[in-house]
C-alpha cells in the first residue's frame, strides 16, 4: 500500500516537477514527455528511471511527413554520460528502431504481461539515446511519400535533426554519435556525410552539428566483399563442409559471384550497382543455398533450419531466423496497444510492425555502396564497426574483408604483414585472428578482439548474434567506452596488446576519490528543479545492488519533494480543470475518439485504412513467408528486397502483418518459448568463429 503510494508520489514528482521545468524552459518538450508506461514504476529501479520523450515530429506539412522518436535520458548521469546524445537507427530498410529500443540498447524489455522490465545494460546510462524510426513508412514514422533513394533519406534525417534540436535546444551542443545496425550500415555513412557536408557549407557555428563518431553493428556496408564472405564464413563456422549436399554447387556459385564482383571492381559492369540486390542474384543465391543446405527434416519442426542471424541457433523451415528474436512476441502487442501508444504520444499511426516492405521496395537505390563514403568520413571523425561473431548474413569476415581493401587516411587496410590473405582460399586457418588483433577484456573477461588504426576501429564481439546488444547488453554498452577512448591498454608477456574496459563508471582512474553523498541531500531542491542534475549514483557500480544510504537520502528527498509537489499538484488540478484534456498523470484508459487519419502512398493504391486501426485481414496482401524466407530475412536486416531474384514479389500493400496471418502467428508463438531458452544458454566456445 505504502509502496504504491510512494510510486504514485514518484510519478507525481517526475511529471509535475518536470512539467514545471518544461513549461519554463521549453513548452515544446512537454507534449513529448512520457509520464508512464505499464510496469514503469513497479519494475524499473528508481535510480534508473529514464526521463523519456516520445512522439512524432512534424518534418514537412506539405507531404505530411512525421518522424517518430523515443528519447531516453538518465536522471542520475555519471560524468561520462553527460553532454552526449546517441541517435540509433535500425536497418531493413524499413525496420523500426523500436527493435533497438525494446530488444537491444534501450532501458526496457517487454514481458509477457505487456509491462516494461529493466535492461541493466541499457545504453541510456552511458549517454542520452534517441531511437528514430526512419525513413518515413518505418515504424511510427509516416508520410504521403516514401523515399526513393538514400539522398532522400539524408535530406529527411537532416530535417529531423533540425526539428529535434528545436524541441531540445539544450542537446544541440552535445557530442553527437550515430549508432545502428545492419542496413543502417548504409544509412549511417550517408547521413554522416550529409551532416559533415552541411557543416562545411555553413559558416554559422550555431548551425553545425557536433558529430563526433559512428558506431555500426553488423552493418551492410560493402555488398561485394560481404556477399563473398558468406561461404568462407559458413565453412569456418561448420555450417557447410565438403560433405554437404550442396558443396559443389556452392563452390560454383561462389565463382559466379566472384567473377561478377571482379567485373564491378574492374569497372566493366554497370557501376551503379544496386546495393539492394546484394550485388546481384548470383551472389544472393549463395546465402540461399547455405540456408537450404542446413535443412534437416529429421529434427523438430522448430529446429529444421539454421538461424541466419545466429548460426548457433535453429528455427523452423523456411523461417530460418525470421521468428527470432523471441522478444518480438511481446513487443508486437505492446506497440499495438492503444493505451501504450497514448502514453508514447503516438497520434497517427498504422499498426506497428517490425519491418515495412513498402519502405524497402520504394528505396530504389542506385547510389554507390556506403563503403565508398567511409574514407572521407574517417578523415574527420572516428568510426567503430562491430560484429557479433555468430551472424551469418552480415558476418564479421565480410567486414574484415572489405576493410582489407579499404584505403583510408593514407594507407590500405590495417597495414600489417599478416593481412596478405586472399579470400579465394577457404581454409579456415586463413581467417583465424591476425597478430594485429588485440584482445578486448571487459569486466575481466575476454569478450572479443579489436583492430584499430587511423580513426577506424573494428570489434569482433564473441558469442553475439546480428543484434549484439540483444545478446550482450553490458558488453555492447562498453563499445561506447571504446569510442570515447575510455579504455586502458596493456601489453601481455607474449607481446599481445589488450584493450581493457570496465563496467559503467568503474574505470579505476575515472572514479572520483571523494564521493559526496551528503552533498546530494543538500542539493535536493536544486536537483528537483533540474531533474537530471543529481550525481548521487555516480559512484554506484554497474551492478544493480542498491546503495542503502543513497536510498535513505532519496526517501528523505522524496518526502520533501512530495510535499512541494502535492501543492503543485493541487494547482495543477485546478489548472487542469480549465483544460479539456485529462490532467491525470497515471492515465491508463483508452483514448476515446482518437483520430487516426493516416495517409500512405500505398493507401492510394489498395489500402483503405479509414479512421481505425486495420481489422484482421484488411491489410492487403501479406508477404508470403513460405515463398521466400530470404526475402524477408534480407528485408528485415540487410536491406535486400530480393528484387529481381524471383523470390519476393513486393505486395501491393506494404504490410508484413504478422498478426493477421494465422499460420505465421501460430508458428511465432509455438517457437518463442523454446527459442527464448535457447538464446539464453551459452553456445559454443568463446571466439569459436
Ligand atoms: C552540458 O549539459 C548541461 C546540461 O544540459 C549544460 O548545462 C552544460 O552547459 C553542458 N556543457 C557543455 C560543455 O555543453
Ligand atoms: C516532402 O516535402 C518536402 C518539402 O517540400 C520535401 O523537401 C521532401 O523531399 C518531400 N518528401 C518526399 C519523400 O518527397
Ligand atoms: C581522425 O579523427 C579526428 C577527430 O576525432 C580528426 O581530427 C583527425 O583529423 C582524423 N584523421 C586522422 C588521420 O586521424
Amino acid at each position: 500500500m505504502i509502496f504504491r503510494f510512494v510510486i504514485a508520489l514518484q510519478a507525481v514528482f517526475v511529471t509535475l516537477c518536470y512539467g514545471l521545468v518544461a513549461r519554463n524552459n521549453n513548452n515544446l518538450q512537454e507534449q513529448f514527455l512520457v509520464k508512464n508506461l505499464p510496469g514503469l514504476y513497479s519494475n524499473i529501479p528508481k535510480d534508473d528511471l529514464p526521463l523519456m520523450f516520445s512522439g512524432q515530429l512534424e518534418l514537412y506539412s506539405e507531404n505530411k511527413t512525421y518522424y517518430y522518436f523515443w528519447k531516453y535520458a538518465d536522471q542520475n548521469k555519471i560524468d561520462i554520460a553527460k553532454n552526449k546524445t546517441i541517435f540509433w537507427l535500425n536497418g531493413g530498410p524499413g525496420c523500426s528502431s523500436m527493435d533497438g529500443a525494446l530488444m537491444e540498447a534501450g532501458p526496457f524489455r517487454i514481458n509477457d504481461k505487456g509491462e516494461v522490465t529493466y535492461n541493466h545494460g541499457s545504453w541510456h546510462k552511458a549517454a542520452d539515446v534517441v531511437f528514430v524510426d526512419q525513413p518515413s513508412g518505418t515504424g511510427f514514422s509516416y508520410s504521403d511519400k516514401y523515399d526513393a533513394d538514400l539522398n532522400g533519406v539524408v535530406h529527411e534525417f537532416l530535417r529531423f535533426l533540425d526539428k529535434y534540436f528545436e524541441v531540445f535546444p539544450e542537446d544541440f551542443h552535445n557530442d553527437i554519435y550515430i549508432a545502428g545496425e545492419s542496413y543502417a550500415g548504409q544509412y549511417i555513412p550517408y547521413v554522416s556525410k550529409g551532416i559533415l557536408d552541411r557543416n562545411r557549407q555553413t559558416d554559422d557555428e550555431t548551425k553545425k552539428f557536433n558529430l563526433k563518431g559512428l558506431l555500426i553493428g553488423n552493418g551492410w556496408i560493402a555488398p561485394n566483399e560481404q556477399s563473398l564472405s558468406y561461404l568462407p564464413f559458413a565453412y569456418q563456422a561448420g555450417v557447410v563442409n565438403e560433405k554437404s549436399s550442396k558443396w559443389s554447387s556452392l563452390l560454383d556459385q561462389q565463382e559466379k559471384c566472384q567473377s561478377i564482383v571482379n567485373e564491378i571492381n574492374a569497372g566493366t559492369l554497370d557501376k551503379g550497382v544496386n546495393v539492394h540486390n546484394i550485388v546481384n542474384k548470383e551472389c544472393e543465391k549463395i546465402l540461399n543455398m547455405i540456408m537450404s543446405s542446413s535443412l534437416d527434416r529429421s529434427k523438430d519442426t522448430n529446429e529444421q533450419c539454421i538461424n541466419i542471424y545466429d548460426y548457433t541457433l535453429r528455427d523452423s523451415f523456411p523461417s530460418c531466423g525470421m521468428n527470432w528474436p523471441p522478444d518480438l512476441t511481446n513487443v508486437n502487442p505492446f506497440l499495438n496497444d492503444d493505451k501504450v501508444l497514448d502514453l508514447l504520444n503516438v497520434k497517427e499511426h498504422r499498426k506497428w510492425r517490425e519491418c515495412s516492405s513498402g519502405v524497402s521496395s520504394h528505396l530504389k537505390n542506385k547510389l554507390e555502396p556506403a563503403v565508398k563514403l567511409l574514407p572521407a568520413i574517417l578523415e574527420e571523425i572516428p568510426i567503430l564497426l562491430f560484429n557479433g561473431n555468430r551472424d551469418i548474413i552480415c558476418n564479421y569476415m565480410g567486414t574484415e574483408d572489405f576493410i582489407k581493401n579499404l584505403e583510408w587516411n593514407g594507407g590500405i587496410g590495417w597495414q600489417t604483414d599478416d593481412d596478405a590473405d586472399t579470400t579465394e582460399d577457404l581454409k579456415a586457418d586463413k581467417y583465424k585472428g591476425s597478430k594485429l588483433a588485440s584482445d578486448w577484456v571487459y569486466d575481466d573477461e575476454t569478450v572479443g578482439y579489436i583492430k584499430q588504426s587511423r580513426n577506424l576501429t573494428f570489434v569482433n564481439v564473441f558469442d553475439a548474434s546480428h543484434m549484439v546488444p540483444f545478446d550482450k547488453p553490458f558488453v555492447s554498452r562498453s563499445l561506447i567506452d571504446l569510442m570515447l577512448k575510455e579504455y586502458d591498454e596493456d601489453v601481455r608477456d607474449d607481446g599481445k596488446r589488450v584493450f581493457i574496459t570496465y563496467p559503467l563508471g568503474t574505470r579505476p582512474k575515472s572514479i572520483p576519490e571523494d564521493e559526496k553523498p551528503s552533498e546530494t541531500e543538500s542539493d535536493a531542491a536544486v536537483s528537483s528543479a533540474t531533474v537530471s542534475d543529481s550525481t548521487s549514483s555516480e559512484s554506484t557500480s554497474s551492478t544493480e545492488a542498491s546503495d542503502i544510504s543513497s536510498t535513505t537520502s532519496r526517501i528523505t528527498r522524496l518526502i520533501q519533494l512530495s510535499v512541494i509537489c502535492i501543492l503543485i499538484w493541487g494547482i495543477y488540478v485546478l489548472y487542469g480543470s480549465y483544460k479539456s484534456r485529462p490532467s491525470s498523470i497515471i492515465k491508463t484508459g483508452p483514448s476515446s475518439g482518437k483520430k487516426k487519419n493516416v495517409q500512405w502512398a500505398d493507401q492510394l493504391r489498395s489500402f483503405q485504412e479509414g479512421d481505425t486501426v486495420p481489422e484482421e485481414g484488411e491489410s492487403g496482401v501479406p508477404i508470403d513467408h513460405k515463398a521466400g524466407f530470404l526475402a524477408k530475412a534480407y528485408n528485415k536486416l540487410t536491406g535486400s528486397n530480393g528484387e529481381g531474384s524471383g523470390q519476393y514479389v513486393p505486395a501491393p500493400s506494404d504490410d508484413i502483418e504478422l498478426a493477421v496471418v494465422d499460420a505465421d502467428l501460430s508458428n511465432f508463438e509455438i517457437h518463442s518459448d523454446e527459442e527464448a531458452e535457447e538464446s539464453q544458454s551459452p553456445r559454443g566456445p568463446v571466439g569459436s568463429v
